[in-house]
């Protein structure tokens, strides 16, 4: 079934991919085009609505991105965003100048104004804060235009003409930051465009499929497959798509938590692909035996996996395709290249150097992580996967402070079971982001029964957190985490204390390690 389309119309902003997913989410299916796409080619989308996104440029210099004006004349809807807004605003016969120092220029959250009689803004309040990052401004608005919102700083931070169903804000609404953005995006796909509401991830699922039965034809793909959500979810498209044709390589390197090999190979044995478990676990022990500094198990675990991977590869044979679960935020966080290097990220899916294939298919790179999830769901895959918190790539090697052995990873595994266990119990694991324990190298004195011990410390970890770039210690109740002392310290062999992490990030980070 064809579904109504939006097509949001790339200028170069950065949060372009955000506004299609704001779409989405309205339940309106959209794609982003570059700007220089024949307008041929945009009309023949017939197209119930079009966005024009932000992007670095300024209008009124030479080389600016623009758009062939004749858009205007289709009679169909136009909702201009930040350097969208400004180019509609240009290309209709108003004025758009550089704000002085000072002036109509605006970054960052601004208590805004709105007319609410506009179609835009019916119904939400008159007052709000709204996201701006805008130096240019528009000095006169075009012909037929209303101003329909405003801030302190700058009279034009909305325009409308509700006639031609043409509108233009300088902020954007697709950012969290801008209260009410979703809504007023929802406004004009609904009130303005007559969006039926008509796209699902159900669908999604059927069109992700068949555009990738389209590109790999009776090619053979690998998958490194970590557990992750992100892999699993690439991995069930994957199969639903072409079946035997993918071989899955799950790498158990021994570093993960309790029953998680297991979990996973259950999640995927009823799905009609290649699966293929290695139990390296001795491998990855006894290269790590003597590793105590952060940094080199990390590097240590990154190769190994890499040769191990790159071994059942070669027992596949040549492949056309090497699959990964990158999603969008990863797109942007490669991207910005001089970010200080805190930890180097070892992420299973980034080996196209040691196997022999032709292209790489990503097949969830412009979806979001909750998307993502979302799809796996749509997919069938167990709640136990989709809703998974970040694991990191390396395990729990980076939850046992210094030295690895067998033993200490049973024994954290053990003591995180019971963490999870009562979180989940109580029902504290949905508002939490991520929670953990981890095996210290500390030893200290304790008593049990009569006798003295001296066994290791347990430190428990919860944060919360939106984007795990910045996060707060979590609040739990005292009566809970004294639930999983005792019980900590009762079922696990070794362990005599038990102390919870209050650093927030920064200046610590969520792992240990
Ligand atoms: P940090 O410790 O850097 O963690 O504050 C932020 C988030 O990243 C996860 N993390 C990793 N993920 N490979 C990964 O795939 C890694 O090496 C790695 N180190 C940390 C961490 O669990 C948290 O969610």
């Amino acid at each position: 079934m064809a579904h109504q389309t939006v097509i949001v119309l790339d200028f170069g902003g950065q949060y372009n991919q955000l506004i299609a997913r704001r779409v989405r989410e309205c339940g309106v299916y959209c794609e982003v085009k570059p700007y220089a796409t024949p307008l041929e080619e945009l009309r023949a989308m017939e197209p119930i609505g079009i966005i024009f996104t932000g992007g670095p440029g300024s209008v009124y210099l030479d080389g600016a991105p623009q758009v062939d004006p004749a858009i205007f004349t289709w009679g169909t809807p136009i909702l201009g965003i930040c350097y969208g807004c400004q180019l509609m605003a240009h290309l209709l016969g108003g004025r758009v100048s550089p704000a002085q120092e000072g002036s109509a220029r605006e970054y960052g959250k601004t208590e805004t104004c709105f007319d609410t009689q506009c179609t835009l803004f019916r119904g939400l309040p008159e007052t709000g804060i709204t996201w701006m990052s805008h130096g240019d401004y528009m000095e006169k608005v075009p012909e037929g235009f209303q101003l329909t919102a405003r801030s302190a700083a700058c009279p034009s931070v909305a325009i409308a003409d509700e006639a031609r169903g043409f509108y233009g804000v300088q902020f954007h609404p697709e950012v969290n930051h801008t209260r009410h953005g979703t809504d007023m995006l929802r406004r004009f796909l609904y009130d303005v465009c007559h969006a039926a509401g008509d796209w699902t991830m159900g669908d999604y699922k059927r069109t992700a499929v068949q555009s990738l039965r389209d590109k790999i034809g009776a090619g053979r793909v690998l998958l490194a497959l970590s557990g992750g959500v992100d892999s699993s979810v690439a991995a069930a498209l994957l199969a639903e798509a072409v079946g035997e044709q993918l071989t899955c390589v799950f790498v158990d390197h021994g570093l993960m938590r309790k029953n998680e090999g297991d979990e996973v190979e259950a999640a995927f044995s009823p799905w009609a692909m290649n699966f293929v478990r290695v139990d390296a676990s001795q491998r990855f022990l006894s290269r790590l035996a003597g590793a105590e500094e952060p940094e080199r198990k990390r590097k240590i675990i990154g190769e190994e996996f890499i040769r191990v991977f790159e071994g059942e590869a070669k027992k596949v044979g040549a492949v056309d395709y090497l699959a990964q679960g990158t999603i969008y935020p990863d797109v942007i966080e490669s991207g910005a290249g001089d970010a200080a290097v805190i930890k180097s990220h070892h992420n299973v899916g980034g080996l196209p150097d040691c196997v022999d294939f032709k292209e790489i298919v990503e097949p969830l790179r412009l979806l979001f992580k909750d998307e993502v999830r979302q799809l796996g769901r749509e997919l069938g895959l167990p709640e136990y996967l989709v809703a998974r918190q970040p694991f990191p790539g390396p395990g729990l090697a980076i939850r046992v402070i210094g030295e690895i052995t067998r033993d200490k990873l049973d024994t954290l595994r053990e003591a995180d079971a019971i963490f999870r266990e009562e979180l989940a119990r109580a029902g504290e694991d949905k508002r939490l982001s991520q929670f953990f324990a981890a095996l210290t190298n500390m030893r200290s004195v304790g008593v049990m029964g009569d006798g003295r011990t001296y066994d290791w410390a347990i430190a428990l970890r919860a944060v919360t957190t939106d984007d795990f770039m910045t996060a707060d210690w979590a609040r739990i109740p005292y009566e809970l985490l004294d639930r999983v002392s005792v019980r900590i310290v009762n079922e696990v062999k070794g362990i005599n204390r038990v102390v919870y992490d209050i650093t927030s990030k920064p200046p610590a980070t969520v792992e240990f390690e």
